[in-house]
Protein backbone atom coordinates (compact mmCIF):
# COMPACT_ATOMS: atom_id res chain seq x y z
CA UNK A 1 0.00 0.00 0.00
CA UNK A 2 2.71 2.15 0.88
CA UNK A 3 4.86 1.63 -2.28
CA UNK A 4 1.27 2.20 -4.59
CA UNK A 5 1.04 5.63 -2.69
CA UNK A 6 4.10 6.42 -3.47
CA UNK A 7 4.08 5.43 -6.62
CA UNK A 8 1.57 7.33 -7.57
CA UNK A 9 2.82 11.14 -5.83
CA UNK A 10 5.96 10.31 -7.08
CA UNK A 11 4.38 9.85 -10.76
CA UNK A 12 2.31 12.80 -10.62
CA UNK A 13 4.79 14.99 -8.83
CA UNK A 14 7.82 13.94 -10.02
CA UNK A 15 7.83 11.13 -12.63
CA UNK A 16 5.57 13.12 -15.02
CA UNK A 17 7.05 16.74 -15.15
CA UNK A 18 10.15 15.15 -14.68
CA UNK A 19 10.06 13.70 -18.27
CA UNK A 20 8.79 16.88 -19.67
CA UNK A 21 11.42 18.92 -17.96
CA UNK A 22 14.30 16.33 -19.10
CA UNK A 23 12.62 16.04 -23.05
CA UNK A 24 12.64 19.90 -22.92
CA UNK A 25 15.54 20.50 -21.31
CA UNK A 26 17.08 18.30 -24.57
CA UNK A 27 15.15 20.73 -27.21
CA UNK A 28 17.12 23.74 -25.36
CA UNK A 29 13.82 25.20 -23.53
CA UNK A 30 15.59 27.24 -21.38
CA UNK A 31 13.24 26.94 -18.53
CA UNK A 32 13.62 23.45 -18.41
CA UNK A 33 17.42 23.42 -18.37
CA UNK A 34 17.24 25.78 -15.36
CA UNK A 35 15.90 23.27 -13.75
CA UNK A 36 17.31 19.85 -14.98
CA UNK A 37 20.67 20.59 -17.14
CA UNK A 38 23.71 19.51 -15.02
CA UNK A 39 26.19 22.32 -16.02
CA UNK A 40 23.39 25.00 -15.42
CA UNK A 41 22.53 23.27 -12.16
CA UNK A 42 26.61 23.54 -11.33
CA UNK A 43 26.53 27.40 -12.57
CA UNK A 44 22.97 28.69 -13.02
CA UNK A 45 23.92 32.74 -13.20
CA UNK A 46 24.31 33.38 -16.75
CA UNK A 47 21.49 31.16 -17.73
CA UNK A 48 19.41 33.22 -15.34
CA UNK A 49 21.08 36.48 -17.27
CA UNK A 50 20.01 34.95 -20.40
CA UNK A 51 16.26 34.28 -18.69
CA UNK A 52 16.31 38.04 -17.72
CA UNK A 53 17.10 39.26 -21.30
CA UNK A 54 14.29 37.06 -22.50
CA UNK A 55 11.60 39.36 -21.03
CA UNK A 56 10.00 39.94 -17.75
CA UNK A 57 8.34 36.71 -17.86
CA UNK A 58 9.40 34.01 -20.30
CA UNK A 59 7.00 30.95 -20.80
CA UNK A 60 7.21 27.38 -22.32
CA UNK A 61 4.38 25.31 -22.44
CA UNK A 62 4.07 24.44 -19.02
CA UNK A 63 5.33 26.92 -16.46
CA UNK A 64 6.37 30.40 -16.71
CA UNK A 65 9.58 32.26 -14.84
CA UNK A 66 11.08 34.86 -14.13
CA UNK A 67 15.16 35.75 -12.79
CA UNK A 68 13.57 39.64 -12.73
CA UNK A 69 13.81 41.22 -9.34
CA UNK A 70 11.09 43.69 -10.06
CA UNK A 71 8.98 40.88 -11.18
CA UNK A 72 9.62 38.07 -8.64
CA UNK A 73 8.80 40.73 -5.79
CA UNK A 74 5.70 40.98 -7.49
CA UNK A 75 4.77 37.21 -7.26
CA UNK A 76 5.52 37.11 -4.04
CA UNK A 77 3.83 39.87 -2.37
CA UNK A 78 0.89 40.09 -4.87
CA UNK A 79 -2.17 38.18 -3.70
CA UNK A 80 -3.04 36.88 -7.28
CA UNK A 81 -0.71 34.39 -6.19
CA UNK A 82 -0.10 31.43 -4.21
CA UNK A 83 2.57 29.38 -2.32
CA UNK A 84 1.81 25.73 -3.53
CA UNK A 85 4.85 23.77 -4.05
CA UNK A 86 3.11 20.77 -4.36
CA UNK A 87 1.71 20.92 -8.03
CA UNK A 88 -0.68 23.32 -9.33
CA UNK A 89 -0.05 22.00 -12.76
CA UNK A 90 -3.46 20.07 -13.12
CA UNK A 91 -6.38 20.39 -11.09
CA UNK A 92 -7.51 16.73 -11.53
CA UNK A 93 -3.84 15.51 -10.69
CA UNK A 94 -4.03 17.71 -8.02
CA UNK A 95 -7.17 16.03 -6.28
CA UNK A 96 -5.52 12.79 -7.17
CA UNK A 97 -2.24 13.90 -5.59
CA UNK A 98 -3.98 15.13 -2.16
CA UNK A 99 -5.68 11.81 -1.73
CA UNK A 100 -2.37 9.38 -2.36
CA UNK A 101 0.00 11.43 -0.18
CA UNK A 102 0.05 9.40 3.10
CA UNK A 103 -0.46 11.70 6.28
CA UNK A 104 2.26 9.01 8.01
CA UNK A 105 5.08 10.54 5.13
CA UNK A 106 4.32 14.58 4.97
CA UNK A 107 7.05 16.50 4.04
CA UNK A 108 8.23 20.12 4.87
CA UNK A 109 6.35 21.16 1.95
CA UNK A 110 3.29 19.13 2.20
CA UNK A 111 -0.07 20.75 2.85
CA UNK A 112 -0.62 21.84 6.02
CA UNK A 113 2.81 23.12 6.22
CA UNK A 114 3.05 26.58 6.67
CA UNK A 115 4.47 26.59 3.23
CA UNK A 116 1.73 25.15 1.23
CA UNK A 117 -1.44 27.42 3.00
CA UNK A 118 -2.89 30.70 2.82
CA UNK A 119 -4.80 33.22 4.70
CA UNK A 120 -6.51 33.17 6.93
CA UNK A 121 -5.17 29.36 7.99
CA UNK A 122 -1.81 30.45 7.40
CA UNK A 123 -2.39 33.66 9.68
CA UNK A 124 -3.27 31.61 12.61
CA UNK A 125 -0.86 29.32 12.15
CA UNK A 126 2.09 31.64 11.49
CA UNK A 127 0.85 34.00 14.56
CA UNK A 128 1.29 30.45 16.75
CA UNK A 129 5.04 29.94 15.94
CA UNK A 130 6.18 33.65 15.23
CA UNK A 131 6.59 34.66 18.98
CA UNK A 132 9.17 32.10 19.40
CA UNK A 133 11.55 33.86 16.52
CA UNK A 134 11.02 38.02 17.51
CA UNK A 135 13.77 39.59 17.63
CA UNK A 136 14.43 39.34 21.98
CA UNK A 137 13.61 35.64 21.25
CA UNK A 138 16.25 35.18 18.93
CA UNK A 139 19.13 37.51 20.57
CA UNK A 140 18.81 35.44 23.97
CA UNK A 141 20.07 32.96 21.58
CA UNK A 142 22.89 34.40 20.53
CA UNK A 143 25.54 33.13 23.66
CA UNK A 144 23.87 29.38 23.22
CA UNK A 145 24.93 29.39 19.67
CA UNK A 146 28.35 30.31 20.56
CA UNK A 147 28.82 27.73 22.98
CA UNK A 148 28.13 25.07 20.42
CA UNK A 149 30.32 26.57 17.66
CA UNK A 150 33.24 26.48 19.79
CA UNK A 151 32.23 23.04 21.27
CA UNK A 152 32.31 21.82 17.62
CA UNK A 153 35.64 24.32 17.04
CA UNK A 154 37.25 22.50 20.02
CA UNK A 155 36.83 18.70 18.17
CA UNK A 156 38.01 19.93 14.65
CA UNK A 157 41.89 18.44 14.70
CA UNK A 158 45.03 20.92 14.36
CA UNK A 159 46.63 20.72 11.08
CA UNK A 160 44.59 18.01 9.89
CA UNK A 161 41.91 17.60 6.68
CA UNK A 162 38.68 18.13 8.03
CA UNK A 163 35.30 18.33 6.12
CA UNK A 164 33.58 21.88 7.19
CA UNK A 165 30.65 20.50 6.59
CA UNK A 166 30.12 17.39 8.11
CA UNK A 167 32.04 19.09 11.20
CA UNK A 168 30.57 22.26 11.77
CA UNK A 169 28.29 23.74 9.41
CA UNK A 170 25.75 20.86 9.14
CA UNK A 171 25.65 19.91 13.09
CA UNK A 172 25.83 23.70 14.19
CA UNK A 173 22.14 24.51 12.84
CA UNK A 174 20.77 21.15 13.75
CA UNK A 175 21.72 21.80 17.34
CA UNK A 176 20.68 24.63 17.51
CA UNK A 177 16.86 24.00 16.28
CA UNK A 178 16.96 21.17 18.12
CA UNK A 179 16.77 23.07 21.16
CA UNK A 180 14.72 25.55 20.09
CA UNK A 181 12.07 23.26 19.49
CA UNK A 182 12.68 20.76 22.38
CA UNK A 183 13.70 17.62 20.80
CA UNK A 184 16.75 16.18 21.94
CA UNK A 185 19.91 17.09 20.62
CA UNK A 186 21.26 13.32 20.56
CA UNK A 187 18.79 13.15 17.64
CA UNK A 188 20.90 14.79 15.51
CA UNK A 189 22.86 12.55 13.09
CA UNK A 190 19.73 11.27 12.62
CA UNK A 191 17.61 14.16 11.56
CA UNK A 192 20.63 15.42 9.08
CA UNK A 193 20.10 11.81 7.71
CA UNK A 194 16.77 11.93 7.24
CA UNK A 195 16.80 15.82 6.45
CA UNK A 196 19.43 15.06 3.51
CA UNK A 197 17.17 12.39 1.61
CA UNK A 198 14.05 15.09 2.52
CA UNK A 199 15.58 17.85 0.86
CA UNK A 200 15.78 16.16 -2.41
CA UNK A 201 11.69 16.02 -2.58
CA UNK A 202 12.54 19.74 -2.93
CA UNK A 203 13.41 19.45 -6.52
CA UNK A 204 11.25 18.70 -9.51
CA UNK A 205 13.00 16.18 -11.26
CA UNK A 206 13.92 13.24 -8.54
CA UNK A 207 13.87 9.68 -9.77
CA UNK A 208 12.07 7.00 -8.24
CA UNK A 209 14.33 5.77 -6.31
CA UNK A 210 15.48 8.85 -4.43
CA UNK A 211 12.24 9.92 -3.66
CA UNK A 212 11.49 6.54 -2.45
CA UNK A 213 14.91 6.95 0.08
CA UNK A 214 13.06 10.51 0.91
CA UNK A 215 9.34 8.58 1.27
CA UNK A 216 11.05 6.24 3.81
CA UNK A 217 13.10 9.18 5.33
CA UNK A 218 9.78 11.04 5.70
CA UNK A 219 8.32 7.68 7.29
CA UNK A 220 11.12 7.94 9.66
CA UNK A 221 10.73 11.42 10.81
CA UNK A 222 6.90 11.83 10.83
CA UNK A 223 7.21 8.44 12.96
CA UNK A 224 9.29 9.67 15.40
CA UNK A 225 7.94 13.15 15.70
CA UNK A 226 4.42 11.61 16.36
CA UNK A 227 5.59 9.76 19.28
CA UNK A 228 7.70 13.04 20.35
CA UNK A 229 4.67 14.79 20.49
CA UNK A 230 2.64 12.28 22.21
CA UNK A 231 4.81 12.39 24.77
CA UNK A 232 4.79 16.89 25.59
CA UNK A 233 1.41 16.01 25.43
CA UNK A 234 2.12 13.93 28.46
CA UNK A 235 4.98 15.69 30.37
CA UNK A 236 4.95 19.40 28.33
CA UNK A 237 8.55 21.09 29.00
CA UNK A 238 9.42 24.74 28.35
CA UNK A 239 9.90 24.80 24.42
CA UNK A 240 7.86 25.88 21.09
CA UNK A 241 6.58 22.09 20.57
CA UNK A 242 5.10 21.44 23.74
CA UNK A 243 3.62 25.49 23.56
CA UNK A 244 2.39 24.02 20.68
CA UNK A 245 0.57 20.71 21.55
CA UNK A 246 -0.95 22.32 24.55
CA UNK A 247 -2.26 25.19 22.49
CA UNK A 248 -5.81 25.67 22.64
CA UNK A 249 -7.29 29.19 21.53
CA UNK A 250 -11.28 29.46 22.15
CA UNK A 251 -11.64 25.24 21.67
CA UNK A 252 -9.22 25.49 18.73
CA UNK A 253 -6.12 23.80 18.66
CA UNK A 254 -3.71 21.90 15.87
CA UNK A 255 -4.57 18.78 15.11
CA UNK A 256 -1.74 15.84 14.82
CA UNK A 257 -0.81 16.43 11.03
CA UNK A 258 -1.23 20.33 11.65
CA UNK A 259 1.76 19.66 14.75
CA UNK A 260 3.88 17.28 12.91
CA UNK A 261 3.63 19.74 9.27
CA UNK A 262 4.49 22.86 11.25
CA UNK A 263 7.21 20.86 13.48
CA UNK A 264 8.96 19.35 10.21
CA UNK A 265 9.18 22.75 8.07
CA UNK A 266 10.72 24.46 11.47
CA UNK A 267 13.08 21.61 11.74
CA UNK A 268 14.21 21.17 8.10
CA UNK A 269 13.91 24.68 6.94
CA UNK A 270 15.67 25.25 10.40
CA UNK A 271 18.76 23.15 9.13
CA UNK A 272 18.93 22.14 6.05
CA UNK A 273 19.05 25.76 4.40
CA UNK A 274 21.58 27.45 7.18
CA UNK A 275 23.85 24.51 6.27
CA UNK A 276 24.36 25.76 3.02
CA UNK A 277 24.69 29.39 3.92
CA UNK A 278 27.90 28.38 6.32
CA UNK A 279 29.27 26.20 3.29
CA UNK A 280 29.14 29.09 0.76
CA UNK A 281 29.78 31.80 2.95
CA UNK A 282 33.35 30.05 4.25
CA UNK A 283 34.05 29.11 0.59
CA UNK A 284 33.35 32.43 -1.04
CA UNK A 285 35.35 34.45 2.00
CA UNK A 286 38.16 31.76 1.37
CA UNK A 287 38.37 32.97 -2.79
CA UNK A 288 38.75 36.34 -1.64
CA UNK A 289 41.15 36.76 0.86
CA UNK A 290 41.31 40.14 1.03
CA UNK A 291 37.71 40.70 2.04
CA UNK A 292 37.96 38.10 4.69
CA UNK A 293 41.23 40.00 6.05
CA UNK A 294 39.15 42.92 6.07
CA UNK A 295 36.45 41.05 8.35
CA UNK A 296 39.46 40.01 10.59
CA UNK A 297 40.52 43.36 11.44
CA UNK A 298 36.48 44.80 11.88
CA UNK A 299 34.43 42.22 12.78
CA UNK A 300 31.99 45.26 12.64
CA UNK A 301 31.39 44.20 8.65
CA UNK A 302 29.81 40.97 9.59
CA UNK A 303 26.46 41.31 9.30
CA UNK A 304 27.25 43.24 5.61
CA UNK A 305 29.28 40.10 4.49
CA UNK A 306 26.22 37.60 5.69
CA UNK A 307 23.92 39.32 3.12
CA UNK A 308 26.28 39.59 0.56
CA UNK A 309 26.71 35.99 0.63
CA UNK A 310 22.77 35.37 0.98
CA UNK A 311 22.57 37.76 -2.28
CA UNK A 312 25.27 36.07 -4.72
CA UNK A 313 24.85 32.86 -3.80
CA UNK A 314 21.41 32.10 -2.28
CA UNK A 315 21.03 28.92 -0.31
CA UNK A 316 17.40 28.77 -1.89
CA UNK A 317 17.44 29.47 -5.46
CA UNK A 318 14.11 28.81 -6.90
CA UNK A 319 10.22 28.87 -5.81
CA UNK A 320 7.34 28.88 -7.17
CA UNK A 321 3.70 30.31 -7.22
CA UNK A 322 0.39 29.42 -8.76
CA UNK A 323 -1.52 31.68 -9.91
CA UNK A 324 -5.04 31.96 -8.06
CA UNK A 325 -7.27 33.50 -10.66
CA UNK A 326 -6.42 34.76 -14.29
CA UNK A 327 -4.35 37.78 -13.67
CA UNK A 328 -1.00 39.59 -14.60
CA UNK A 329 2.26 39.82 -13.54
CA UNK A 330 4.47 42.31 -15.32
CA UNK A 331 1.91 43.36 -17.29
CA UNK A 332 2.25 39.81 -19.39
CA UNK A 333 -1.75 37.95 -18.71
CA UNK A 334 -1.20 34.69 -16.51
CA UNK A 335 -4.03 32.14 -16.83
CA UNK A 336 -5.52 30.83 -13.19
CA UNK A 337 -3.21 27.68 -12.31
CA UNK A 338 -0.52 28.78 -14.14
CA UNK A 339 2.94 28.17 -12.29
CA UNK A 340 5.49 30.55 -12.37
CA UNK A 341 9.13 29.69 -11.31
CA UNK A 342 10.62 32.14 -8.92
CA UNK A 343 14.53 32.09 -9.81
CA UNK A 344 15.40 33.75 -6.51
CA UNK A 345 19.11 33.36 -7.06
CA UNK A 346 18.69 35.01 -10.18
CA UNK A 347 16.91 38.20 -8.78
CA UNK A 348 19.48 38.36 -6.26
CA UNK A 349 21.95 38.60 -9.27
CA UNK A 350 19.39 41.42 -11.29
CA UNK A 351 21.49 44.29 -12.59
CA UNK A 352 18.72 46.71 -12.75
CA UNK A 353 18.79 46.70 -8.67
CA UNK A 354 22.58 45.39 -7.99
CA UNK A 355 25.41 47.20 -9.54
CA UNK A 356 28.16 44.99 -11.18
CA UNK A 357 25.82 41.55 -9.14
CA UNK A 358 28.60 39.01 -10.63
CA UNK A 359 31.26 40.80 -8.17
CA UNK A 360 31.70 39.48 -4.51
CA UNK A 361 31.73 42.28 -2.44
CA UNK A 362 31.05 42.49 1.00
CA UNK A 363 30.70 46.28 1.69
CA UNK A 364 27.51 46.48 -1.04
CA UNK A 365 25.34 49.11 0.02
CA UNK A 366 22.22 47.35 -0.89
CA UNK A 367 22.50 43.84 -0.35
CA UNK A 368 19.88 43.24 2.14
CA UNK A 369 17.44 43.82 -1.10
CA UNK A 370 18.10 39.99 -1.77
CA UNK A 371 15.02 37.72 -1.90
CA UNK A 372 16.97 35.01 -0.28
CA UNK A 373 14.63 35.18 2.25
CA UNK A 374 11.46 35.19 0.01
CA UNK A 375 9.01 38.44 0.58
CA UNK A 376 5.61 38.76 1.38
CA UNK A 377 3.70 36.58 4.16
CA UNK A 378 5.61 33.53 3.52
CA UNK A 379 8.67 35.71 4.25
CA UNK A 380 11.21 33.85 5.89
CA UNK A 381 10.11 32.83 9.79
CA UNK A 382 13.62 31.69 10.43
CA UNK A 383 15.44 34.94 8.66
CA UNK A 384 16.60 36.42 12.51
CA UNK A 385 17.93 33.19 13.15
CA UNK A 386 19.97 32.17 10.33
CA UNK A 387 21.42 35.51 9.85
CA UNK A 388 22.65 35.14 13.75
CA UNK A 389 23.59 32.09 13.25
CA UNK A 390 25.64 32.84 10.13
CA UNK A 391 27.27 35.69 11.58
CA UNK A 392 28.07 34.08 15.24
CA UNK A 393 29.32 30.81 13.61
CA UNK A 394 31.57 32.50 10.84
CA UNK A 395 33.39 34.63 13.18
CA UNK A 396 33.90 32.17 15.75
CA UNK A 397 35.35 29.63 13.29
CA UNK A 398 37.46 32.48 11.29
CA UNK A 399 38.48 33.81 15.11
CA UNK A 400 39.76 30.50 16.10
CA UNK A 401 41.52 29.61 13.46
CA UNK A 402 44.07 31.87 12.18
CA UNK A 403 44.48 30.36 8.44
CA UNK A 404 41.92 28.10 6.65
CA UNK A 405 43.01 26.11 3.21
CA UNK A 406 41.46 24.25 1.02
CA UNK A 407 42.83 20.25 1.47
CA UNK A 408 40.98 18.95 -1.23
CA UNK A 409 38.43 19.34 -4.14
CA UNK A 410 34.40 20.74 -2.51
CA UNK A 411 31.68 19.05 -3.86
CA UNK A 412 28.47 20.45 -4.61
CA UNK A 413 24.82 19.00 -2.83
CA UNK A 414 22.85 17.53 -5.84
CA UNK A 415 20.06 19.63 -5.23
CA UNK A 416 18.77 22.43 -7.41
CA UNK A 417 16.59 24.10 -5.27
CA UNK A 418 18.81 24.33 -2.27
CA UNK A 419 22.44 25.93 -3.26
CA UNK A 420 25.71 24.69 -1.24
CA UNK A 421 28.23 22.10 -0.45
CA UNK A 422 28.21 18.52 0.81
CA UNK A 423 31.94 18.47 0.89
CA UNK A 424 34.10 21.09 1.66
CA UNK A 425 37.79 19.77 2.73
CA UNK A 426 39.77 22.44 4.80
CA UNK A 427 42.72 22.64 6.66
CA UNK A 428 43.52 24.66 9.77
CA UNK A 429 47.31 25.09 8.61
CA UNK A 430 48.61 27.27 11.05
CA UNK A 431 47.05 25.76 14.27
CA UNK A 432 44.84 27.69 16.71
CA UNK A 433 46.07 31.36 16.47
CA UNK A 434 43.28 33.26 18.79
CA UNK A 435 41.90 36.15 17.39
CA UNK A 436 44.60 37.37 15.68
CA UNK A 437 44.03 38.66 12.77
CA UNK A 438 46.22 37.41 9.57
C1 LIG B 1 19.98 30.73 5.28
C2 LIG B 1 18.95 30.17 5.84
C3 LIG B 1 17.56 30.23 5.29
C4 LIG B 1 17.11 30.55 4.04
C5 LIG B 1 17.92 30.99 2.84
C6 LIG B 1 15.66 30.43 4.07
C7 LIG B 1 14.83 30.71 3.00
C8 LIG B 1 13.46 30.67 3.04
C9 LIG B 1 12.60 31.01 1.95
C10 LIG B 1 13.09 31.42 0.55
C11 LIG B 1 11.32 30.88 2.37
C12 LIG B 1 10.03 31.18 1.60
C13 LIG B 1 9.79 30.31 0.42
C14 LIG B 1 8.63 30.84 -0.40
O1 LIG B 1 8.27 32.03 -0.30
O2 LIG B 1 8.09 30.08 -1.22
C15 LIG B 1 11.37 30.45 3.74
C16 LIG B 1 10.25 30.22 4.52
C17 LIG B 1 10.33 29.73 5.81
N1 LIG B 1 11.48 29.54 6.55
FE1 LIG B 1 13.35 29.87 5.99
N2 LIG B 1 15.27 30.03 5.32
C18 LIG B 1 16.40 29.90 6.10
C19 LIG B 1 16.45 29.54 7.42
C20 LIG B 1 15.38 29.25 8.20
C21 LIG B 1 15.45 28.90 9.60
C22 LIG B 1 16.74 28.85 10.44
C23 LIG B 1 14.19 28.65 10.01
C24 LIG B 1 13.85 28.31 11.41
C25 LIG B 1 13.01 27.64 11.85
C26 LIG B 1 13.31 28.87 8.85
C27 LIG B 1 11.92 28.73 8.85
C28 LIG B 1 11.10 29.05 7.79
C29 LIG B 1 9.65 28.92 7.84
C30 LIG B 1 8.82 28.43 9.01
C31 LIG B 1 9.17 29.34 6.60
C32 LIG B 1 7.72 29.39 6.14
C33 LIG B 1 7.12 30.74 6.46
C34 LIG B 1 5.68 30.88 5.96
O3 LIG B 1 5.30 30.21 4.99
O4 LIG B 1 4.95 31.69 6.55
N3 LIG B 1 14.06 29.22 7.78
N4 LIG B 1 12.68 30.34 4.14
Amino acid sequence: MNRLRSATVWAIRYGLPGAAIRFGAGRGDLIARLTADQSVRADPFQAYDELRARGPLPSNRFVSATASHRVASEALRGNGFLANPGGGANATLDRILAAAVDPRAIGPVDHPSLLTIHPPEHTRLRRLVAHAFTPRAIAAFSERIREVAEDLLDRIPDGEPFDLVQRYAAPLPVMVIAEILGVPTAMREQFLAWGNEAAMTLDPDLGWRAFWRADTALRGLNGWLSEHLDRLRRHPGEDLLSELVHHDEDGDRLSDTELRATALLLLGAGFETTVNLLGNAVRLLLDHPGQLAALRADPTGWPGAVEEVLRYESPVQITLRVAAKDTELAGVPVPEGRAVVLMLGGANRDPDVFEDPHTFDITRANAREHLAFSAGIHYCLGARLARLEAEVALQALFERFGELRSAGTPSRRRTRVLRGYDRLPLRAETGRLGATPV
